[in-house]
């Protein structure tokens, strides 16, 4: 297929973090007096944290000055952090290693592109920072998925055309992205929800080094 980069979401993809954002977002709707399910937490999977507080204000009702949607903005990152802190290379997903690896291997570019702002230091804790040759994260975006600018930005940085990219998603937002960059979406997770997605596999350990290597030739 002639692929040359690969770019990776990081919450959902590389680590599961969304159980620690989901976390620290209930911790402050239970503070704000309602309840926020793992079913709305869905929702919030690759959006930004701005907008995420937005939705959790919009479901439980509350009306907020600037003030106080600062310092719950902060007060959610700080439990969030908490969490993090706690985190070694034991939460890396299945196979992660081993097709980061094989890619290395084969000196193929890799960025990350994610909305967090928090990837650098989830990569460093992880130990896996340094298998990436760029970082598209939440500080370097000003657009959210599904605007491609996230991994129009990586593959820019990488000096690959977006038609050569192959993105690992696991948010429908994140697959529309992928797509409307021009690039091959891969699903991580549920194939009903990313039915967009061109290919779609439960997790890395169904993703083999053949498949890998059809991509890349
Ligand atoms: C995305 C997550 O990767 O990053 C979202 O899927 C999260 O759930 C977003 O809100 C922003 O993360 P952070 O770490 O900057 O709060
Ligand atoms: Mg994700």
């Amino acid at each position: 297929m002639g692929i040359k980069a690969f770019i990776f979401d990081l919450d959902g993809v590389i680590v599961d973090t969304a159980k620690y954002h989901y976390l620290a977002w209930k911790k402050l709707a239970n503070e704000l007096g309602f309840e926020f399910t793992l079913e709305q937490n869905e929702l919030f999977k690759g959006v930004s944290r701005k907008r995420c507080l937005e939705i959790l204000l919009d479901i439980g009702n509350v009306t907020a000055t600037q003030d106080q949607f600062d310092t719950w903005m902060v007060e959610k990152n700080e439990d969030y952090l908490a969490y993090i802190d706690k985190m070694d290379s034991s939460e890396i997903l299945p196979d992660v290693p081993r097709v980061l690896n094989y890619l290395k291997g084969k000196d193929i570019p890799m960025a990350l592109g994610s909305a967090s702002k928090n990837a650098r230091a989830i990569l460093e804790k992880v130990g896996l920072i340094s298998y990436f040759d760029y970082l598209v994260d939440g500080t370097n975006v000003t657009k959210a998925k599904p605007d491609p600018e996230v991994f129009l930005i990586g593959a820019n940085k990488l000096g690959v055309p977006p038609n050569a990219c192959v993105v690992f998603e696991d948010a429908l937002a994140g697959i529309q992205a992928a797509n409307n960059a021009g690039m091959t979406s891969i699903g991580i997770g549920d194939e009903s929800i990313l039915s967009e997605a061109r290919y779609n596999y439960i997790d890395f350990t169904q993703i083999s080094n053949d498949f890998l290597d059809r991509l890349i030739t």
